[in-house]
């Protein structure tokens, strides 16, 4: 079976194409992801018509270099869509009008690629740029008559846990297995979610936030010290060099440079919100507040000070987390947990993870590292296992922003 998978819920415009004979080995013929970071960057932030605009003036080039890439891009002169298709595919994009255009001198010009099924990202995510990939998956849809199979990007997510690189040479994947129950955190800018994984496709979101996602906290945070857009990485860097400096300083002869240093890192001490709350629900948006009362407080932000904030901030985030999670692989009896999402690429909170698992015995399965962030591939693997539910009985697809992942199989 081959899959097409369209990705466009957030800032990545990502195109995959797999195939799979048996859904367990999975050969990447083409993965693509242009990021927007850059874009968004500027403003500190993503905003969704900025990023739909450019979903849909990146979608048709990022298809072509997909479709080049795995020889399915085969020109064909002679290939004709009836007016009867141009005047619907002009209906389907009528609000993409940059797309419609590319999608109109392209398609046309390739023979119809050998394509079982399309998967697409239908939520959750920034509704104006899911319906770009929604509209062009339609769109494909009806020129080469193969069905859409709608995907939810959370369980993307706990897909790409499961890939497993075969081999460094070659782009192919295992899909790995585990025993259920188990347990999947979903951390990323705009999800904060513990999700009992009660049998292969059966979900039950068992805590979220209640106000700001966990990569959300982290960007909000940079912010307020200044650094720039995604905060993720940026606070990680600096927590990472506080806590080599302490490691080292602890460890060797101190140097007068190093005590230094060292004398000058300030302790700080932030809440850690809904730490022993009896539920599994989080809220990072009290961790933001402190660090802004903080900083208005400080005659001067100094990078002494940025480096503290980042350092305790990070421990904050990572002590709730694992707490919580903990107690939920206890409770619900967990073989195996599963992290997914943009922050899981996070060094501390990985290895905080790491160490629980070596803990309980409880096996730990993390996406490779080109799989944290939001990608096509993840989406075209969960297609491959769901490209029985297509769109059908006359129930068009749509971008659902606040889709849940308990609704994802019915
Ligand atoms: O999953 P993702 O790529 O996109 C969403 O679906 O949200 O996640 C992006 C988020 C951003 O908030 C970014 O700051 C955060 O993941 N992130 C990190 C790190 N790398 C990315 N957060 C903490 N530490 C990191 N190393
Ligand atoms: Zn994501």
């Amino acid at each position: 079976m081959i899959i097409l998978g369209i990705e466009t819920s957030c800032d990545e415009t990502a195109i995959s194409l797999i195939e799979s004979s048996d859904g367990k080995d999975i050969a990447v013929l083409a993965n693509k992801t242009l990021t927007q970071i850059e874009l968004h960057k500027q403003y500190g932030g993503v905003f969704p018509n900025m990023a739909k605009r450019e979903h849909s003036r990146n979608l048709i080039p990022v298809l072509k270099e997909v479709l080049d890439e795995s020889n399915f891009g085969i020109s064909n002169i002679e290939y004709r869509i009836s007016n009867e298709k141009i005047e619907k595919i002009k209906e389907i994009l009528n609000r993409e009008p940059e797309m419609l255009e590319q999608f109109l001198a392209y398609i046309p010009t390739i023979e119809k690629p050998n394509i079982d099924a399309i998967a697409v990202t239908e939520g959750p995510g920034l509704e104006p740029c899911l319906w770009t990939g929604i509209n062009l998956a339609r769109a494909l849809s009806l020129v080469w008559n193969i069905p859409v199979v709608p995907v939810n990007h959370m369980e993307g997510h706990i897909f790409s846990a499961l890939l497993r690189r075969k081999n460094m040479e070659t782009f192919n994947f295992e899909l790995l297995t585990f025993n259920s129950p188990a347990l999947a955190l979903l951390i990323s800018g705009g999800h904060t979610e513990l999700v009992l994984i009660k049998s292969a496709g059966k979900y039950e979101i068992i805590g979220q936030t209640r106000d700001d996602a966990v990569g959300e906290a982290f960007d909000k945070v940079a912010r307020l010290l200044g650094l720039p857009y995604p905060g993720g990485p940026e606070i990680s860097r600096l927590a990472e060099q506080s806590r080599e400096l302490k490691v080292r300083s602890s460890k060797l002869k101190v140097s007068e440079d190093l005590e230094h240093k060292t004398s000058n890192l300030q302790t700080i001490q932030l809440p850690r919100p809904m730490l022993h709350s009896d539920d599994y629900d989080f809220s990072f948006s009290g961790i933001k507040t402190s660090v802004l009362y903080l900083i208005q407080k400080l005659p001067k932000l100094t990078d002494d000070l940025k480096t503290a904030i980042a350092l305790d901030f990070e421990n904050a985030v990572t002590e709730v987390l694992v707490s919580k999670t903990k107690r939920a692989l206890e409770e619900y009896g967990s073989k195996a947990l599963l992290l997914g999402g943009g922050v899981i690429a996070n060094t501390h909170i990985r290895r905080s993870f790491e160490k629980v698992s070596e803990e309980t015995g409880i096996p730990l399965f993390v996406p490779e590292n080109e799989m944290t962030t939001d990608n096509a591939l993840m989406i075209a693997v969960v297609g491959l296992r769901r490209a029985s539910r297509i769109e059908e009985n006359g129930t068009p697809l749509k971008a659902r922003g606040n889709m849940r992942l308990d609704e994802a199989i019915k």
